[in-house]
């Protein structure tokens, strides 16, 4: 098969060596890729936000799949526009994906079908959001605008004053556009978070090995939220009893609600869990694989992900049985200095092979290019160097190794990934 991969991040990196991985894959296309990407496969200069451009490209170069990786063209209707073409897509449609782009939809969604999730209101009216905080007397409470926000749509005010502030700056300065034309106001959950992608066909759903990410940029868990610095793999919170729990309580339950709603999930769907005093609860959906989630994850498949992909599409997973490696593993992100504020472009990297690797590891790159041989920052987040081993101990102590031998100036990089709750 000849695959095209949509986006250019360290996920769709992992993507793409995962598919490397199989014997039935002949070329590998990503648009539009990065530096590192371009050692894999054949990056081409189409946006991943370009559905005309991406349908047309899918044609001309005649592949027999097209992966989508990112949640913005899910949910603007890539994966729609590329089915009507006749091309296969990995993928939810724009009316599944609304599960991730619309936290009210997600969240009166799980009120519906009772899946455990923190308590909740909605507010259009900024004056209404600020009069409902205002008349609160338990904080912190949490603010989140409706739509996509690169991660970054979620406060967690202290007191009334921070809220004010979150409520102000989300829908009255837009500084999420107009994703913040809604605001969800909620109980602030205590616990720790595990992440579960989830292969599913609308029917069937299969969930993949546990994850955990590192949010906050500092050590200590301290600073702003960024897209994710760091994930272990298995998450050590997540025992198969809470699995079993989360099977029952909110997976089954969330396909079929989604189907029963007449959006039947087809996809990688991520579950942001939180493990509470009263339970497993869902803190958020993504329509999508997560970023660095699926560098600890893929690289643990056993199963040919071409097989899985198939499967997933043809609504045939219930008949797939599918095998993971019992190694750990986990993926340290090494950011631009400033990230998730402003940070410089264009800085040159030093530590890697003409392959964009160094020995022992492997490292996914998620904002860099490639320009005479050498690799330069392109990004926030620039490289996420991971490892597998049979302890999580030997995995951040190989990971943490390849990170030592790679350098840029200002980089950036949590030393405690693996060591906070
Ligand atoms: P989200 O974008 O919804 O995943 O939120 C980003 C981060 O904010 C999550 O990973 C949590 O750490 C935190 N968060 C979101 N909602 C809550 C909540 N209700 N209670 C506590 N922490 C939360
Ligand atoms: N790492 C969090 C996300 O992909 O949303």
């Amino acid at each position: 098969m000849d695959i095209l991969v949509v986006g250019s991040g360290g996920r769709e990196h992992a993507i793409i060596r995962a598919l490397k991985k199989s014997c039935q894959v002949n070329k590998l296309y990503c648009a539009p890729g990065n530096g590192g990407i371009a050692c894999d496969a054949e990056c081409l200069p189409v946006g991943a936000m370009d559905i005309e451009g991406m349908v047309r490209t899918a044609k001309e170069k005649k592949v027999d799949l097209v992966f989508v990786a990112p949640d913005d063209p899910l949910a603007a209707g890539m994966v729609d526009a590329l089915q009507a073409e006749g091309i296969r897509a990995f993928g939810p449609k724009a009316n599944a994906a609304v599960i991730e782009s619309s936290k009210v939809f997600s969240k009166d969604l799980m009120k519906r079908y009772h899946i455990p999730t923190a308590e909740y209101e909605v507010f259009d009216n900024p004056a209404a959001a600020v009069a409902y905080v205002q008349s609160r007397s338990k904080y912190p409470v949490v603010v989140k605008a409706d739509g996509l926000a690169l991660g970054k749509g979620v406060v967690i005010a202290q007191n009334f004053v921070e809220a004010k502030e979150a409520i102000h700056s989300i829908m009255e300065e837009k500084v999420f556009g107009a994703s913040g034309n809604r605001v969800v106001i909620e109980e602030f959950l205590t616990g720790p978070e595990v992440t579960v992608l989830a292969f599913t066909d609308g029917k069937c759903v299969k969930p993949m090995v546990s994850s955990k990410d590192h949010k906050r940029v500092d050590d200590g868990n301290r600073g702003p939220n960024t897209g994710g610095m760091g994930t272990i793999s298995p998450n050590p919170h997540y025992t198969p009893e809470i699995a079993d729990e989360c099977m029952r309580t909110i997976f089954e339950p969330t396909i079929r609600a989604m189907s029963q709603e007449g959006r039947p999930f087809q996809g990688c769907l991520y579950f942001g869990l939180m493990l509470t005093p009263q339970g497993p609860k869902v803190i958020e959906y993504n329509a999508r694989f997560g970023d660095p989630e699926a560098q600890v994850v893929l690289p643990r498949l056993k199963t040919d992900f071409v097989d899985v992909i198939n499967a997933t599409i043809d609504g045939t997973l219930s008949e797939l049985d599918i095998q993971w490696s019992n190694d750990a593993a986990a993926c340290v992100v090494m950011a631009s200095g400033g990230y998730p504020k402003s940070y410089p472009k264009g800085l040159k990297i030093s530590g890697l092979n003409q392959d964009g690797q160094v020995d022992g590891v492997t490292v996914y790159h998620a904002g860099t290019a490639l320009k005479d041989g050498a690799f330069y920052t392109a990004g926030g987040r620039v490289l996420g160097v991971t490892a597998l081993a049979p302890t999580l101990e030997e995995a951040l102590a190989k990971a943490y190794n390849g990170v030592a031998q790679i350098s840029f100036d200002g980089a950036h990089y949590r030393k405690d990934i693996g060591r906070t709750v």
